[in-house]
């Protein structure tokens, strides 16, 4: 069986999808002392094979997190511009800078209401970067998430899986969850956007897709944000991005930015929603919904 509660509990990034190799070979710890032995990060526990699989997952992010794919773009060039040398070019660690992906700091983070300070006003050994504009730090921390959830979703399992063991459920059972309980239906149809997905996605892909459809995909659905001013009137529209203090929503010119402390707001992330029910699932639901899928061919 495959454990598919531990790999929601774990944030569900921890099935292998056979990515594991690398990440599953025992590295030699590095030596007491040496400070950031490679760029890969290995100097950070990463590959001490006195850990389990779980602690070397580091902290989970607490709110899975999506960002369009042009500001996660450009958020890389600016993280190797500006804190790839400390942190190495993957987030993973490098000259002295610790691993991001194994940051509690950058796992509690939602949308930089923790990273955009601490890149600010720098910490210990870690300059300020006072000259940042909040759209490249925007940038950055889109760059960081996504480092830090390719890495939850890569380094999680150690176990390689062969699809015929993921064959144990029964699609009949899958197929009311879905419709029921499961609550897929409210957002998905097995006629409509999940038409076929089990002849796109099969075995492995289709488990990863349907734990984390936000892998790959080249920009997911925006948050959307409604944002109800002291008059009563109410502005909706995607979120653009928001800080501690601020709020931005709209799109373009037609952007406007709110005091949070002025303003109630409330935001619909899709995705989150979608991650929300993927906490409920039961290694039953999970294989049984898992068959239902691979029969919408
Ligand atoms: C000169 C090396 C250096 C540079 C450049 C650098 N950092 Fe750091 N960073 C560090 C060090 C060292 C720490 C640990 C500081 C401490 O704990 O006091 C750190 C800590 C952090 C943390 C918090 C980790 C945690 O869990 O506490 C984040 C997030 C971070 N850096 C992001 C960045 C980003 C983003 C940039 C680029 C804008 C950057 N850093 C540039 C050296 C650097
Ligand atoms: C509140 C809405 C919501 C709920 C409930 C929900 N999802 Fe999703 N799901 C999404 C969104 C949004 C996406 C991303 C769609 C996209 O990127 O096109 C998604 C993506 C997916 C994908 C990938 C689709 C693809 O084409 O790659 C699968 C599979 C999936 N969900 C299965 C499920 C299952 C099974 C359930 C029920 C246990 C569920 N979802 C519940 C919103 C939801």
């Amino acid at each position: 069986m495959i454990p598919f509660a531990a790999a929601v509990a774990l944030g569900i990034g921890a099935l292998g999808l056979g990515f594991a190799q690398d990440a599953a070979t025992p590295t030699t710890p590095p030596a007491k002392g040496v400070k950031g032995t490679n760029a890969k990060g290995q100097g950070k526990g990463k590959g001490n094979p006195a850990q389990s699989p779980a602690s070397r997952l580091g902290p989970q992010t607490v709110t899975p997190q999506t960002y369009p794919a042009e500001q996660i773009k450009a958020g890389a060039q600016q993280f190797t511009a500006q804190c790839g040398f400390c942190h190495g070019r993957d987030t993973a660690g490098g000259e002295g800078g610790p691993d991001l992906t194994r940051s509690e700091l950058v796992a509690q983070d939602l949308r930089g209401d923790k990273i955009a300070p601490l890149i600010r006003s720098g910490r210990g050994s870690m300059p300020a970067f006072s000259d940042l504009t909040a759209a490249q730090i925007t940038e950055i921390v889109a760059f960081v998430h996504d480092e830090k959830t390719k890495s939850e979703s890569l380094t999680g399992g150690r176990q390689t899986v062969d699809p015929a063991q993921l064959a144990t459920g029964s699609a009949d059972a899958g197929r009311l969850y879905f419709n029921g309980a499961g609550g897929c239906s409210g957002c998905h149809s097995a006629t409509g956007d999940l038409e076929g997905i089990g002849t796109r996605y099969q075995g492995l892909a289709l488990i990863q897709r349907m734990l984390y459809p936000t892998a790959g995909r080249p920009t997911p659905p925006r948050p959307k944000a409604t944002v109800t001013l002291a008059s009563g009137e109410t502005v909706t529209g995607p979120l653009a991005s928001q800080d501690e203090f601020t709020i931005t929503v709209g799109e373009g010119d037609a952007r406007k930015t709110y005091d949070k402390n002025a303003v109630k707001y409330k935001i619909d992330d899709p995705m989150s929603a979608h991650f929300d029910q993927l906490g409920k699932y039961t290694d039953a639901d999970m294989h049984n919904v898992y068959a239902y899928l691979s029969t919408l061919k």
